[in-house]
């Protein structure tokens, strides 16, 4: 008997559960193996309630994961240029025509958002010339801002400047927005100006 066995599994009339004997996991797993079975707390590290499960098969796991697992990940993926006007839009200048947050230069940038349930939700611009780089119209959904978001497009693009042979990149920066960029090593220069009643401060860094 090991009552203080990590083991989350709740039938405790089990004789394979750790709670009964001094092997451990090795009777659970050796069943599951056996059964092509998953053990049940592989189930609960996805979601605690478990009592509607009756399929602890592989494939039942597999489905139990779709329906219950919850993934943090976050895949940065080029876009269109179409596709990051909308979010541009509504973030950005949501009481300008549509029109103004298109760039003449989005056909030449390469475009890169982040997905959450198939809704795109952050987006940002990369214009290399040469070895200049610069990113624009970078913009979070407001729902979804301060979840990382921002930082895991910042990141990419910066690396990706740096990987097609960039060695500076800069942005034009909401003064409001300074200290965030100088976390991903952005130093402000003196080229400050006003744009649309705005403030921004040009921003670099290299590579
Ligand atoms: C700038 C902008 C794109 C950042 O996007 P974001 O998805 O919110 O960025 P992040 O979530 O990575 O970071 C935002 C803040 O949340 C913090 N943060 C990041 N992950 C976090 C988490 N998991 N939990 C709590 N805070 C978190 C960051 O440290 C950052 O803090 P800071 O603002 O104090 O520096 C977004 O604020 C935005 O769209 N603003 C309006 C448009 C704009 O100003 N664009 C930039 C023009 S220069
Ligand atoms: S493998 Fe089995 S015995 Fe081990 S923790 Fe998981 S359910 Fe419990």
């Amino acid at each position: 008997m090991n009552k203080t066995h990590f083991c989350t599994c709740t039938d405790l009339d089990c004789k394979f559960n750790p709670h009964n004997h001094s092997l451990g996991c090795d009777l659970c797993i050796k069943k599951c193996l056996k059964e092509g079975e998953i053990p049940s707390c592989f189930f609960k590290a996805i979601h605690d309630d478990i009592s509607e499960t009756k399929d602890f098969t592989y494939k039942g796991f597999g489905d139990f994961f779709v329906k219950h697992g919850k993934t943090n990940e976050m895949i940065v993926e080029k876009i269109s240029k179409e596709e990051t006007w909308e979010i541009r839009h509504k973030v950005m200048w949501p009481n300008k025509e549509l029109d103004y947050v298109k760039l003449k230069d989005d056909d030449f940038g390469i475009h890169y958002g982040i997905f959450h349930e198939n809704q795109l939700v952050s987006v940002i611009s990369l214009f290399i010339d040469n070895e200049k780089a610069q990113f624009r119209k970078f913009a979070t959904m407001e729902e979804y801002q301060s979840k990382g978001y921002g930082s895991k497009l910042l990141k990419h693009v910066i690396n990706e400047a740096k990987i097609q042979g960039a060695k500076t990149i800069c942005c034009n920066a909401r003064r409001n927005k300074t200290s965030f960029y100088k976390k991903f090593g952005l130093i402000e220069t003196t080229k400050i100006f006003e744009k649309g009643g705005t403030d921004y401060i040009l921003m670099e860094k290299q590579l």
